[in-house]
């Protein structure tokens, strides 16, 4: 007689928490999940991302925003090129690249930094970013470049801070650069960069962890509209396989 009654206990406390922690189960699985990213003392992913989706329809609400496109390609178009052209000037002058080089910028928007390099005569240049402009800028996500491997001689970015998976951002650098290949970031280390950033950076030091086929080349303060910081890797020669 006791033991029955135990066992209609334990069946009922089994059944009552059965049924209220069902809708909790199916809430948990049918409601978005925030990104789980890896995020450290010096780089830390912005909270608030719930699904790639969420973070690409951010990107996009202001890339294609009608109003910022017309500003982009006339007023901001005159002011920003010549401030590129110098930098692309100096890295000429430092032999890190040549009229020769095949360059891609990142996240060219509608590429102003693309349109400077070939005016200093870095002739085979071109753009990636989610929205395209041609002739200067295709259609490409950062995360998932759509070139083949070893294809540039020079990379060059101003949009790390864009990156909700930052070592799948430098992973493709490293895949798409030749060896020998130069990848040059403009990055903002003292100032937080815009509500658009997915990550920020407070030292180079993640970088250097997340190029690990790559040698640093050199830190420079600079003044990229915004950003401060310049840093500079290249890719190491391929490692000869060991018998
Ligand atoms: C701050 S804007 C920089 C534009 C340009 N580099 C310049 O200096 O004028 C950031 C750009 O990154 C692009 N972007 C953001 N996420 C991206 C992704 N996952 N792949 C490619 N481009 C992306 C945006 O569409 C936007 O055009």
């Amino acid at each position: 007689m006791k033991i029955t009654l135990t066992k209609q206990f334990i069946l009922r406390c089994f059944l009552i928490s059965f049924f209220l922690s069902t809708p909790l189960i199916f809430l948990h699985l049918f409601s978005p999940q925030p990104i789980t990213n890896t995020t450290t003392k010096d780089l830390r992913i912005r909270p608030g991302y719930t699904s790639y989706e969420n973070y690409i329809q951010r990107q996009l609400n202001k890339t294609l925003n009608p109003k910022l496109r017309k500003i982009w390609t006339t007023r901001d178009w005159n002011r920003k090129i010549p401030v590129f052209a110098r930098f692309f000037e100096e890295l000429k002058e430092k032999n890190l690249l040549h009229n020769t080089s095949k360059a891609l910028c990142i996240g060219a928007r509608v590429g102003q930094e693309v349109e400077a390099l070939r005016r200093i005569g870095v002739n085979d240049s071109v753009g990636i970013d989610l929205v395209p402009y041609p002739p200067l800028v295709v259609k490409g996500d950062f995360h998932n470049q759509p070139f083949a491997n070893d294809t540039f001689d020079f990379e060059f970015s101003n949009v790390f801070d864009h990156a909700l998976y930052p070592n799948k951002f430098v992973g493709e650098i490293e895949r798409t650069l030749k060896p020998k290949g130069v990848c040059v970031l403009h990055v903002a280390l003292s100032r937080r960069a815009d509500k658009y950033s997915a990550n920020d950076l407070f030292s180079v030091e993640p970088l250097v962890e997340m190029f690990k086929n790559s040698d640093l080349v050199h830190v420079r303060s600079v003044d990229g509209f915004g950003l401060d910081t310049e840093v500079v890797f290249r890719k190491k020669l391929k490692q000869p396989r060991t018998l």
